[in-house]
């Protein structure tokens, strides 16, 4: 993608992976809005980034959705750029009961918001010079984590969206990205410590990089590996990494 003069939106840019993306960016020189629900880390942004603009909006609530759509294209008629990176990782059991709020929860963060920002923006940012629209998945809707049965599963089915917004988008001229992270130090799952995850300065050195190629994937560190998921393969593959993360053992 092009890596200047974009007006770029990018969900969940109060902290993580969507902080990181949203000051290489600034840096770069785009004109970058951050969006989340917690207002004082998206001061905390703007107030270590003088010029990043960011705006209040759950990305569970439709109407909030289209509410914020028409104010951004409104103020900012040159946003060509999505990401659609906020997203919830809950604990679940897939092998007991349901819990209705991590399930509903979470497709509604991961899955239903990715497709609605995207629905309330797309025909704008088709109109606009180099249009993208990126969705951060995970390399665990390849290879799913067990006891997170529900978030990977999400990610599977935003991977899947992916693919076919990329054909219906290509003859418009729109690059439909896939940002698939491995594990990387943030607060999802409290692992801004872990050690078997990838400091974020390299993950979004490594992504920033690949986006400035001609790349569909963006695939940093252990990444690809998973990527390669086996096909028919893939439940010794499933098994051998579910019992690795269980052990406490290094992934990649
Ligand atoms: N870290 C990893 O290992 C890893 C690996 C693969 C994929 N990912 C993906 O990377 C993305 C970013 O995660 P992260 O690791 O950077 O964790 P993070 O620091 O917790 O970031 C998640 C962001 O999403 C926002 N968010 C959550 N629910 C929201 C909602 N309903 N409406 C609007 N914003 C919401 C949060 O802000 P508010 O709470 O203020 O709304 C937060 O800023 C996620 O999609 C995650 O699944 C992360």
């Amino acid at each position: 993608m092009h890596m200047t003069g974009n007006t770029i939106l990018i969900t969940g840019g109060g902290s993580g992976i969507g902080r990181g993306l949203a000051e290489a960016f600034h840096r770069l020189g785009n004109t970058v809005i951050i969006s989340g629900r917690r207002r004082e880390r998206l001061q905390a942004v703007i107030d270590a980034n003088p010029g990043i603009i960011a705006v209040e909006l759950d990305v569970t609530d439709p109407a909030a959705i289209q509410t914020a759509a028409a104010k951004l294209i409104a103020e900012y008629p040159a946003l060509n750029v999505l990401i659609n990176n906020a997203g919830i990782m809950l604990l679940d059991d897939a092998a007991g009961p349901v819990d209705e709020e991590t399930l509903v929860s979470t497709i509604a963060t991961n899955l239903l918001g990715p497709i609605r920002v995207t629905g309330a923006l797309i025909d704008h940012i088709k109109r606009q010079p180099n249009p993208v629209i990126a969705h951060v998945t995970s390399i665990l809707g390849f290879v799913p984590l067990a006891m997170t049965a529900v978030y990977s599963s999400t990610k599977a089915a935003l991977h899947s969206y992916t693919l076919s917004q990329r054909h219906l988008l290509r003859p418009a001229g729109v690059k439909v990205i896939e940002i698939a992270p491995p594990w990387v130090r943030t607060e999802l799952l409290n692992s801004t410590e872990e050690e078997r995850a990838i400091p974020l300065d390299e993950f979004i050195d490594g992504a920033i990089e690949q986006l400035a190629t001609d790349a569909d994937e963006i695939l940093v560190g252990p990444a690809p590996q998973m990527r390669a998921n086996p096909g028919p393969g893939e439940h010794a593959w499933v098994d051998q990494f579910n019992d690795m993360m269980a052990s406490g053992a290094k992934v990649g």
